[in-house]
Formats: C-alpha cells, structure tokens, sequence
C-alpha cells in the first residue's frame, strides 16, 4: 500500500547543521545493557533501526573517559582507537540504510561510583554517588575542568572518525553538565554561583565540539526544558534562561524534562506525548531544529507535532525498540502492522540489571546478531507439521503469529471466549490498558494469516489433543496465582483458617470484590501487589499491603516507577507494611511479623489477598508427555513476566524443526 500523503511531511528530509537527516524519524540515545561489551550485537540491533526507516539513529550513553563508568551497566565508549573501531561497526551498517548515525558523548561526574576503572569520579563539589556506593567525587579544580573539556572533545574527533554524523553534548539526566548547571551548583569560582558561571562549562564544552568536528558533524545538546516532577508544575525559568543564553549555538536541540520517571514513564503513569507541555515554548527562542520524546506511536500525533510547530523531529526511544520498523509501516500505508509500545519499561529494566535490552512487544529485540533474528522475516518452515497451539495468552498468540508467518498450519484453541489471557485480564488493572495492545496487535496480525484457525471457547482435554492429530502442540496454558503463601519469603503452604476468606489477583481479576478490611500480602514484589492494592482501595475498600521487602513493588525500581507507585498508594491511603511477613490467616485477622525481629501481631482481615506466586497450568503437558510432540511455553512452563511468555512464544515458533543446541546463541567475549 502507498503512504497516506497526510504524513508526507513526517518524510521531508531536514537540514541538521551541516548533515541532512532523511526524514523527521530520529531514534534518540538509548542504551541496551549492550555498550562496550557487546559491539556487534549492539550494530545489528541499530542497524535494523536504521532498516527499518529511523533517519537518525543514535548511540546510548557513550563514556568519553575512564573517570565516567557505569558498570555494572555497561554504557557505550569511546576511550581510544579501539573503541573507534567498535563505534564504526554501528556507524557502518546504519549508513547502509542512509540514515545518520548520532554518539551521545556522555560524562557522569560526581554520580558514578567508577566501580570498573577504579578512578575517582569528578563533580563540581564533593557528593555521593548513586545507588547508596559508599563513595563521594573528588572536587573538580581548573585542572580537572580542563582536561575534562580536553576529553570531550577528543572523544568528539573519535566519534568523529567512526564516521558519526551528529555528536552530542549531553547535559541532562543528573549527569556532569547538569550538576554544573544545577543553581545548587555554588562554587566560588567562574563555574559556580550565578547562572552565568553555572552555564559556563555547558557553553565551553558546545563552541568546543563545534570546533572539534563542526565541519562535517552536527552538534546536538540534549538537555531539560524543565519541569515534568510528580506535582506537575512545569518550571522552566532557569531552563529558559539556558536555552535562551545557547540558543543558536548547537546544531539542533533534543529536549527532555527534569523527572526521568515522567520523560521515560511507564503507560500506568505517562501518556502519549506527555511532554508536549512542557517543551513546546522552546522552538519560539531557537532557529535550530528541535525533537522530543513522548512514546509516539500514532502516526497523527507526531503529524500534530510537526504541524503545531511543537518540534521538527519525532524523536523515540522505546517506539522505535517495539517496533523498529514503524516509520516504514508509516510509509508503506500500514498502520495497524504498527507494533505499539505498552510503556511497561521492561527494556530499561534489562538496562538496569545490565544484561542486554529485551522487549514484551518486541521479541527480537536484542536478538538481532546472538540469535539472528529479525523483526519482520522469519525463516520459511522446514516441514509440513501442522501445530495446535492451546492458549491464546501472550506465550500462544505470539507462537501462532511466528507460526503462521512461517508458513505451518496452525490451530489456535482458547479455553475462553475472547484472546489475550493475562494480558487481557490485567489490562483492566488500573493504569494498564495499553498493556492490551499485545494482544491487539497479534490478533490483529493473525487475522491476515490463512493458515492459523483460531477457536474460542476450546477448552481440550488430553484425549481431545491426541484426537485431533496435530504433529506437535505447543501447550501454552499459563499459570495461576497461589493461594497458600507459597513464595520467595514461606517456602512451603502457610496456615490458613477453613473459614477465612483467601482471594488471589486472578480472582480480583474475575471480578470478586471482598467485603474489608483487606490485607495484601505482596511477596512478588513486581506490579501486581500494588495495582491490586489501589484497586480495591479505589472501589472502596480499607487496605494493608503488606511486604517483606523495605519498600512497595521493589522490582519496579527496575523499571523506574517505584516511587511513582508507593506514591500513589499513600495518596490513596493505602496502609502499607513494610519488612512485614504475613504469618498466617485466622477467621477475620492475619497475623504479621516483623521480617527481622520475628515481633508478631495480629490486624484485622475480612479477605487476604495473595500476591507470592504463580503455579504453572501444566497438567496437560504431563497427561500427554510421551505420546506426543508437546512443548510447555511461557507461563506454563516458567510463570514470569509478559515479555518472558511473548518471548517463548517466539522462540518455540522460529525453533521448530530445528536442531536444539546447547548454548543457542553467539557470544562476543567468548574465544573463538
Ligand atoms: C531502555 C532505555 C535506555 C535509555 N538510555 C538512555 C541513554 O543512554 N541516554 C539518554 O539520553 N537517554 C536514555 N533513555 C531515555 C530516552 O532517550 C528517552 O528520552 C525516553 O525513553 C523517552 O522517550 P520514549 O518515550 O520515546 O521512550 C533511555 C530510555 C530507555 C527506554
Ligand atoms: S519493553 Fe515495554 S516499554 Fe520498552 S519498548 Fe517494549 S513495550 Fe515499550
């Protein structure tokens, strides 16, 4: 199909300094848990970016120096030659699609612990690093500053020699430039104090890369146009008065806000182009071309960008991981092939245990090079098997597509009445209904394939599966949660009164509501203890949530929502109990105990809601184990998250019919 002329501006080449991006499609820096460790894989994945349409595609955070490291996250670098090298890898393969290639030359300052090079961190004044290291940077003196301004910009010659097409001074994200830029900023000398000294090393460090690689590279600032914090008040004076002070001076502007958590926030809290407030007055003080973020997935929502003269550049992250070929789904005039992101944040969470990026829409994603995989071909099927797929949850829709895509002749039979599984029931959660849009986008794309059936309604037992004949069954059943207190904390069932009320998520999801007060006894730690929480709080409810661990959903600091979620739940007025085990259930009360001192007490409980852990629906699978081809996938085999289910899903579908290996998939540090 052919573009709708409606978004050929989205395809109208712009001038960037002295390079010229093909379209307004701009993949903005983002890392992959990938960086220095893993080059190739790192430029197959950009690569496919690059293929699939994104006219600027950039590098994640790309350390200029030994003094600015972020292991165990491994960030990009650009130290020495060698490092070039590594670079021109990524550089090479997305010029071969003609897009440009952008490096976000990074520097940490006071922040980075430096816990792979064993340097002392630099920061403008003495401060501790993150994540609570019990260490603190070293005061930069002029010294220090000029070197520093000596680093960045041979890291910019480097970049440049990779034969990158836009370099970034990065100025944002708590990172060196912001803590100069910060009016807590208050050394005594010209880079402290008034905002002038404060901007002082910002503007040094542009005129300088500008004159490092000026001539054949564009020089982007990435920096905040304020504002996004959780009260919502946008604050953009000082931001204002930067900007204003610059504003000619880089080659192009790539906004963000203050709040990382709302630039990068998750669907729960942070809808569609939610920045739109607060960097939209930034192109009346710049003649420079200017991009944003803001989870854009709706083709008409970047055209009303363009068009309100909002930005000149659709900038993306995580639009561009769920579906790297989006803009040329635009092109080609098709939409609904989009594959839209859920704003779930599972690919930062890959980033923040720095292991490489993976995606719950996207399951290539990270695969590109180890595995070979690519978002949009699949390998041709290598026999005629027909494959009953049973479940139509995350695990089975995603193998019946890959099937289907394939070429096999699938069966999809759903026990229920509709498709979707967990993704349909936990979409109705609050703050989750974007999450529906793995299921909509699969069946969507199932709808085109001849060669899937699809059965509603189908719930099969052993006898039915032998009987109808398929050459192998991919049993994708899911799992249910557990009402015994079975988890990480009790190892096996807790006491539980006959005659106490005990309900799990999937019977919340079923839509049982418990008469009060309620306690949830989170030992998941993941979403489901706190939606649930605010759930039943938001129908009315008095409820504790209960956890062992020291703060609400911990894992979902991984995906940078946390606090955003304990929040909401004290604003809600949920009780919340921390290092708190639930013991046991009597009749109307749960006995709780202190997770260190073993201290009991007991608190009224007219229902208990155990959030712990999930028992995989496996029963077919060893009914039938042994007479037929069958394979357990995703929940049903190992319960975790809808990113893991999809991602089996995908992996059953494109390994049939090959031969298993026992280590599936290429290593870079591995000898060979
Ligand atoms: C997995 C991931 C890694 C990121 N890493 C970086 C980074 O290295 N440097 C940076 O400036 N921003 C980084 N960001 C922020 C993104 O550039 C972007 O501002 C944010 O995701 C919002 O854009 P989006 O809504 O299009 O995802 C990262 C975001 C994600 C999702
Ligand atoms: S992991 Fe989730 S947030 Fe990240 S790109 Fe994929 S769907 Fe979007």
């Amino acid at each position: 199909m052919a573009r709708d002329p409606r978004y050929d501006i989205l395809f109208e080449p712009i001038q960037i300094g002295p390079v010229t991006a093909p379209n307004r499609f701009y993949q903005v820096p983002h890392c992959t848990g990938m960086g220095h460790r893993n080059p190739q894989t790192l430029a197959a994945m950009r690569e496919v970016k690059a293929e699939g349409g994104w006219g600027v595609v950039c590098t994640e955070y790309c350390s200029i120096h030994p003094s600015s490291d972020d292991d165990p996250y491994p960030a990009a670098a650009l130290w020495d030659e060698g490092d070039v090298r590594a670079q021109a890898l990524m550089v090479d393969k997305v010029h071969r699609h003609g897009a440009l290639a952008g490096a976000e030359l990074w520097y940490s300052g006071a922040f980075s612990s430096n816990l792979y090079s064993r340097e002392e961190s630099l920061g403008p004044w003495s401060r501790p690093a993150w994540l609570n290291n019990p260490v603190q940077c070293r005061v930069m003196d002029k010294r220090d500053i000029r070197d520093l301004r000596r680093w960045h910009a041979e890291a910019a010659k480097r970049a440049q020699r990779a034969g990158f097409d836009i370099v970034y001074v990065y100025a944002t994200h708590g990172y060196l430039l912001s803590q100069f830029l910060s009016p807590a900023n208050q050394r005594s000398d010209e880079y402290g104090g008034s905002l002038e000294n404060r901007l002082r090393l910002f503007v040094e460090l542009v005129e300088e890369t500008k004159e490092a690689v000026g001539d054949t590279c564009a020089v982007a600032v990435r920096c905040s146009a304020g504002g996004g914090t959780l009260d919502g008040a946008p604050v953009i004076e000082e931001h204002r008065a930067m900007l204003e002070a610059a504003a000619d001076l880089p080659d192009l502007w790539d906004l963000v806000v203050d709040d990382y958590s709302y630039e990068m926030g998750t669907s729960r809290f942070v809808k569609e182009a939610a920045l739109e407030e607060y960097v939209s007055w930034v192109k009346q003080v710049t003649h420079k071309p200017v991009v944003t973020i803001g989870r854009f997935t709706s083709p008409d929502t970047m055209l009303r960008q363009l068009k309100d003269g909002i930005v000149d550049l659709i900038g993306a992250a995580r639009p561009s991981i769920a579906d790297p070929f989006l803009p040329k789904k635009i092109d080609e005039g098709r939409l609904e092939d989009i594959r839209e992101c859920i704003g779930c944040n599972i690919c930062y969470a890959s980033d923040t245990h720095g292991v490489p990026i993976r995606c719950t829409q996207n399951p290539s994603m990270g695969e590109e090079w180890r595995r070979g995989w690519h978002p949009e071909r699949l390998p041709a099927r290598q026999s005629e098997k027909r494959v009953l797929v049973v479940g139509g949850g995350p695990a089975g829709l995603e193998a019946a597509v890959a099937l289907g895509r394939r070429g096999y002749e699938v069966t999809l039979a759903e026990a229920g009445k509709a498709l979707g599984g967990r993704v349909t029931l936990e979409s109705n959660l609050p703050g989750l209904a974007e999450w529906a849009r793995v299921r909509d986008w699969r069946v969507a794309q199932l709808n085109k394939l001849p060669n899937v059936e699809i059965f509603l309604d189908s719930q099969l037992d052993a006898d039915q599966i032998l009987e109808f004949g398929a050459d192998c069954v991919a049993l994708a059943t899911g799992a249910r949660w557990r009402t015994n207190g079975l988890g990480r904390w009790h190892e096996s069932a807790i006491e539980i009164s006959d005659r106490a009320t005990v309900l799990t998520p999937d019977d919340v999801m079923a839509g049982m509501r418990p008469e009060g007060p309620v306690v949830i006894f989170d030992d998941d730690h993941y979403y489901m203890g706190g939606v649930i929480a605010e759930q039943l709080r938001a129908s009315g409810l008095d409820v504790t949530l209960v956890t062992p661990d020291g703060v609400v959903s911990s894992w979902t600091r991984s995906t940078d929502e946390q606090f955003r979620i304990q929040t909401r739940l004290l604003e809600l007025g949920v009780r919340i109990e921390t290092s708190t085990v639930l013991e046991s259930v009597r009749d109307d009360s749960a006995v709780l105990a202190c997770a260190y001192t073993g201290k009991q007490r007991e608190i009224a409980a007219g229902c208990t809601v155990m959030v712990t852990s999930r028992a995989p629906s496996d029963a077919l699978y060893h009914a039938l184990s042994g007479q037929i081809e069958i394979t357990r996938v995703g929940d049903c085999s190992a319960p975790g998250t809808i990113a893991a289910a999809v991602f089996a899903g995908h992996r059953f579908a494109r390994d049939l019919d090959r031969e298993p290996a026992d280590v599936p998939f290429l290593r870079e540090g591995s000898m060979r």
